[in-house]
């Protein structure tokens, strides 16, 4: 059993319908330390024969035997192991990647093999010395001679120890000085016992080798063998495996500061997408903050006032409907965190103030209650039984020149109501002004008390028209009382409505996240024009990286490994897009809150964790979907079209 076995290898391309026979039944054996030169006529087929040798194309009739095992048995990743470990390839034009450097275009063999990354470098310095590049490690390849491109490429071809070396017309591209020195090289490998087989052109070459396999019309012609062949080295091939992920992601980190500029202007584009969603949702957060901010400063966060949900028929003819008993006040008692309820009533119409001969007609008028702020009581204090609290407003009807002189005099109040027989009655007392709170801050108010004795006095119960509920703690726990109050049903209608400035903060909050999220989604239009960006610069990639995937499948990386390198570009773009946009949308933060502080006295912009960590997670998503077909297209590219692309 020889090493290598070619039986019967034929092999046709086709045009349309028309066979071009290449190889008309090939039968050859190899076997290691030997030298084979392998002439022909050029169209011959010899760099057809050499794909088939070396697992780039196996579509083709007939075996190809190592060890006495068939090719023909090996899977796709199989084949991509035996390219790896058992063949290395030599190129005529050298196939080495330009953007790598001599040590790293080396290094891209190693690391697929099992050597640890400090022996993976020792290993590949070893090589380019043994080559003679010591000093140039560190050059690329468009900054060597043709000479030392080839030997650049016969240290890679070396570097997994593998048993066969193929060399399709290694010195085609040489003067003789360099094809010398090339072929020195390849007889040294021989001698140390692998198996080299040459692709050439040249008598001389062919004279340097130990055997002559000449190829003419598909089939072989002659086959001399000129010295004995070297012994076999005792194998051993380093155990391989494809590019790691870390591997593909440092090589596309390597091609994106090759290509820097370009990449840049992507990761500048793609960010402004990001960075829009990042601003515009800080910005809702701000807005919706400064509101809360400034709505709670004028009410008590922790009050809500709750009333009957009644018609808006019932409640012009004044139904009992209306009236909140013992039991609707019991069930707000019970709720979790509830930590007072207070009767309250609140009229609209047919009162009215009077201070000697001025008057003030109130449109509203509603009971004192812990929704207000004693903050918003600008002079005097909250009225106590038998005093009022006015608006700014209603004072200034009282009193034009100085509302502050009223606060200790007695005014008038008179309201007209109907009493149990729908007779109307009037309600007539003075009561002293305890304070005078800003115009913004709910109405003019009487204690419940004060207003329940008026009734009383002209004999009709008074019953409350809302209740206000006192949450304890955090302004956190209102929400879940609220809700607990709207889920009390009548029948399928809800038996209490939220009333008052609190149910305000609700919606307004309820429409600035609608504002907000329609202005992100809009933003979110551009995070498409970055996909399409993406989409566009990885194909452009692609087309360009198609010698070095067709390079590195020759190397037997694995169709997965090629897609890596693409999805890596492609993360690496969205993540420092993200980064890009997440430090800019930071640092507006930082200008757009000193001018706010100054003027509002708030922080407009406020981007929290979950923002950044959004904007972040939407970049790469982002980024790895519009790589979906870019990098599926590099992983479908066929290795030997794209080895001979330019
Ligand atoms: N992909 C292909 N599609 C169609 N025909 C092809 C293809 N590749 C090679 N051929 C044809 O097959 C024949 C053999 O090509 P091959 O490259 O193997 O020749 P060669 O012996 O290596 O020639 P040279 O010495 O010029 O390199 C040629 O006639 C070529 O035109
Ligand atoms: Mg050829």
């Amino acid at each position: 059993m020889s090493y290598l076995e070619l039986r019967d290898i034929r092999k046709s391309y086709y045009l349309g319908n028309q066979e071009f026979k290449v190889l008309k039944g090939i039968n050859l054996n190899f076997e290691r330390g030997e030298f084979v030169s392998i002439l022909g006529e050029s169209g011959g087929g010899k760099s057809t024969l050499m794909n088939i040798i070396g697992g780039l194309d196996s579509n083709y009739e007939g075996d190809v035997f190592l060890k006495g095992e068939s090719l023909r048995h090996e899977t796709t990743k199989q084949l991509d192991a035996y390219r790896r470990q058992t063949i290395g390839f030599i190129f005529q034009n050298f196939n080495l990647i330009s953007h790598l450097t001599i040590l790293q275009n080396v290094m891209v063999s190693l690391e697929m093999t099992s050597l640890s990354h400090a022996e993976q470098e020792e290993r590949a310095k070893e090589l380019l010395d043994k080559v003679g590049l010591t000093e140039h490690i560190k050059k690329f390849p468009n900054q060597l001679s043709g000479g030392q491109k080839q030997r650049v490429a016969i240290a890679r071809a070396l570097a997994s120890d593998p048993e066969i070396i193929i060399a399709d017309e290694p010195t085609g591209a040489l003067d003789s000085e360099n094809t010398k020195e090339i072929l020195q090289l390849l007889y040294q490998i021989a001698a140390e016992g692998k198996l080299v087989i040459t692709v050439t052109h040249s008598q001389t070459v062919a004279d340097y080798g130990t055997r002559i396999v000449r190829l003419a019309d598909g089939q072989i012609s002659e086959d001399i063998e000129l010295k004995p062949a070297y012994p076999a080295d005792s194998e051993h091939e380093l155990a391989t495996h494809t590019l790691r992920f870390g591997a593909t992601l440092k090589m596309a980190l390597d091609n994106m500061k090759y290509n820097w500029k370009r990449n840049l202007l992507i990761i500048i584009g793609a960010a402004i997408g990001i960075f829009s969603v990042i601003l515009m949702q800080g910005l809702g957060n701000g807005v919706q903050g400064y509101m809360n901010h400034e709505i709670y400063s004028q009410i008590n966060p922790n009050a809500v006032q709750v009333a009957k949900n009644v018609s808006s028929d019932e409640l012009a003819e004044g139904s009992k409907k209306v009236n909140l008993t013992n039991q609707d006040r019991q069930r707000f008692e019970k709720i979790k965190n509830v930590k007072d309820v207070q009767e309250g009533y609140y009229v609209q119409g047919g009162t009215r103030l009077q201070n000697g001969k001025k008057t003030a007609n109130l449109q509203m008028m509603q009971t004192y209650n812990d929704t207000i702020k004693k903050k918003s009581i600008k002079q005097g204090h909250a009225p106590k039984n038998g005093e009022i609290l006015l608006t700014k407003e209603n004072a200034q009807k009282l009193n034009k020149k100085d509302t502050n002189a009223l606060i200790g005099k007695k005014i008038t109040y008179t309201q007209t109501v109907m009493n149990d027989q729908k007779q109307p009655v009037q309600l007539k007392q003075d009561l002293t002004v305890s304070g005078i709170a800003s115009a913004n801050s709910g109405s003019t108010s009487v204690t419940y008390k004060t207003l329940k004795q008026m009734y009383a006095d002209q004999n009709i119960k008074l019953a409350p028209n809302f209740m206000t509920v006192v949450i304890k703690g955090n302004a956190k726990n209102v929400k879940p009382v609220q809700t607990k109050i709207k889920d009390y049903k009548t029948g399928k209608k809800a038996t209490y409505t939220i009333t008052g400035a609190g149910a305000i903060v609700d919606t307004l909050n309820t429409y600035i996240d609608l504002a907000v999220n329609v202005l992100a989604a809009i933003a979110g239009i551009s995070l498409l024009v970055s996909a399409i960006m993406i989409i566009v610069v990885l194909y452009i990639s692609v087309s360009e990286r198609t010698k070095e995937i067709g390079i590195l499948r020759a190397l037997g990386a694995s169709k997965g490994s090629i897609r890596n390198l693409f999805f890596s570009e492609a993360f690496f773009i969205g993540l420092f897009a993200a980064i890009l946009a997440i430090a800019l949308a930071l640092l507006i933060q930082v200008g757009a809150n000193s001018l706010s502080q100054a003027g509002i006295h708030y922080a407009i912009m406020q981007i929290s964790g979950s923002n950044i960590a959004f904007g972040a997670i939407v970049s790469i998503v982002i980024s790895l979907l519009a790589a979906l077909s870019p990098a599926g297209r590099a992983a479908r590219l066929d290795p030997i079209e794209s080895l001979s692309y330019e």
